[in-house]
């Protein structure tokens, strides 16, 4: 458990219905933030709302890639201390494979949609001075390389090229904008995609740290977010057990 403070902090944590998501809004909210948690399928916001300790919590179910969805999401957020964007999909298929729709899928769910968020936030103005926007990127960014990787890998990379673009567009609002960058994490994400039991056996053994949990990715996140890192900006945080020193 974090031991940063987060108390009375409002904060919108997307790709709450799952994964990453769904552990970052339960720490949070044990470190005293109210979540506005959002995602596509309502019925596993609930699940998630139902899981979160203290505070005023509220969910909305958004597809980030729609514009009217996302313009519901802003309309009913209030202003926000921190912004934590969590969504994401993976697509693994060497480059010979690629169809437009592979390519226009993962870009719009990765980077296009949760972009356009940002910039609508920031627009209307609900962020609040010395708010924290936290990316939830991947070491596939720009730190390491994996075949069949990349679409999902020139999703996160994008991201993590934006990230220190805002960083300095809004420090005059006293915001800051960082990343996490994790390794693997065993969620839905990986769910019947790309690696059988004994594949997934084999890449935990190139961890140094073994595999790490969805609470080692929240626990940086509380960090990132709380006003202990009120002087960090424009950093990606790399979590994956020491997997990238190799
Ligand atoms: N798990 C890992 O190993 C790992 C490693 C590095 C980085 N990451 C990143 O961490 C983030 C969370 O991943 P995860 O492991 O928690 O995956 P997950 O369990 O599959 O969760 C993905 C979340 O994204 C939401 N989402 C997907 N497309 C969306 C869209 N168009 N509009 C709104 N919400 C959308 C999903 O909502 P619904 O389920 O409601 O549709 C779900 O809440 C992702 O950005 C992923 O790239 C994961």
């Amino acid at each position: 458990m974090s031991c940063f403070e987060l108390q009375g902090k409002v904060v919108l944590v997307t790709g709450a219905s799952s994964g990453l998501g769904r552990e970052i809004s339960v720490s949070i909210a044990k470190c005293g933030a109210n979540c506005f948690l959002t995602g596509r399928n309502e019925q596993r916001l609930i699940q998630t709302c139902n899981l979160l300790s203290g505070g005023k919590h509220q969910y909305l179910a958004a597809d980030l890639t729609s514009i009217s969805e996302r313009s519901g999401l802003i309309n009913s957020i209030p202003v926000l201390d921190g912004l934590v964007l969590s969504s994401g999909m993976l697509v693994t298929k060497p480059v010979g494979f690629w169809t437009e729709q592979n390519v226009n899928e993962i870009l719009n769910a990765n980077f296009s949609g949760v972009a356009l968020l940002v910039s609508e936030i920031v627009k209307n103005r609900k962020l609040g001075q010395g708010g924290s926007i936290v990316f939830i990127s991947s070491i596939a960014g720009n730190v390491i390389a994996h075949k069949g990787n990349g679409l999902y890998s020139a999703s996160k990379g994008a991201i993590n090229a934006l990230l220190k673009v805002l960083a300095l567009e809004l420090a005059p609002r006293r915001i800051r904008v960082n990343a996490v960058l994790p390794g693997m994490i065993r969620t839905d994400l990986w769910e019947g995609k790309s690696f059988d039991k004994q594949q997934l056996e084999i890449e935990e053994r190139k961890y140094p740290l073994g595999f790490g949990s969805a609470t080692d990715v929240s626990n940086s996140v509380v960090f990132l977010l709380s006003d202990a890192t009120k002087w960090i900006t424009g950093a990606e945080l790399v979590i994956d057990g020491g997997y990238s020193l190799q």
